[in-house]
Formats: C-alpha cells, structure tokens, sequence
C-alpha cells in the first residue's frame, strides 16, 4: 500500500441546536470498514505519542476536543505537520507512514477510526527499518 496522508473535512449537519457529525465506513472520509476505534485523552503535558509506522493499516484521527498535532514523515523522509483543532478536520493515514502525535491541549481528546484489530505485529517501531521501506 502507498504512504499516503489526506486531510479531511467534515461537513456538519449544524442547525440552531448546535453541530453534528456522522462519518460512515467505506465513505469518502472512511474508505475502510472500522473495526476498530480508540481514543487518547487526559495526555500528560509535553507527551510525544506514537513514534511508529503501520504496514497495512489506515486510520482516520479527528481530534473531537481541545487540539493536538500530528507529525507524519513518509519513507522518503517527507514530513508534515498537522494541527488537528476542530472536530470537522480529520487525518487519514494509509500505509507505510511514520506518525507522532505531540502538543495536546489539556482537553484533547483525540479519536482514531482503524481498519484493523490491535496487533502488534503491524508496528513498525524501529525508525531505521521504516526509513529502509522495510515493511517485514
Ligand atoms: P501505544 O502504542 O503506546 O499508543 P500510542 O501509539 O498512542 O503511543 O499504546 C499504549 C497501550 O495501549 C499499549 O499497551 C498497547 C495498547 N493498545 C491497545 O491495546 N489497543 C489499541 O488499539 C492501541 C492503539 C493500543
């Protein structure tokens, strides 16, 4: 799978009673079946998260409270940032892309859609092989 980051916009079905969002699987925002969801909250001030890279793995983030950014280094040593800030603004990371998730707000509270269960055998942890391409 390609290293890709796409930022996206939600639209919210906002009325005079305030604001809502509904994202769906194998939409344009979520071209996955989500099979999983959790969310990182209460982070402790100065907290750098992530610091890995998925082989197949793809994810949307939306930071549905407060603000936090998130770092995004592709294999050829690209990297951008993102402020996630507003809960129509999301992050869809697929394939070999090295992440961290840095400077929360005290209310951050960010949520992660994933296409796949927990398995620790999908990380790449070693920076050195995610700058290799190794995805083995
Ligand atoms: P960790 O990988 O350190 O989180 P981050 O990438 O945000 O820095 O995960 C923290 C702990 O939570 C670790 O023991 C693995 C566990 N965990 C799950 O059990 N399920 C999950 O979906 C995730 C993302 C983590």
């Amino acid at each position: 799978m390609d290293a890709r980051v796409t930022e996206i916009q939600f639209v919210p079905k906002g009325d005079e009673r305030g604001q809502l969002i509904a994202l769906e699987a194998l939409s344009e925002q979520v071209p996955f079946e989500v099979t999983r969801v959790y969310y990182i909250f209460d982070t402790t001030p100065g907290t750098v998260r992530g610091n890995h890279a998925h082989k197949n793995l793809k994810q949307v983030l939306i930071c549905v409270s407060g603000a936090c950014t998130i770092v995004c280094e592709m294999p050829d040593g690209t990297k951008m940032e993102y402020r996630l800030d507003w809960p129509n603004r999301g992050l869809l990371i697929e394939g070999l892309v090295w992440r961290q998730m840095k400077d929360f707000s005290k209310d951050a509270v960010l949520i992660v859609l994933a296409s796949e269960h927990y398995d620790e055998a999908d990380y790449i942890r070693d920076y050195n092989q995610f700058r290799k391409g190794c995805a083995k």
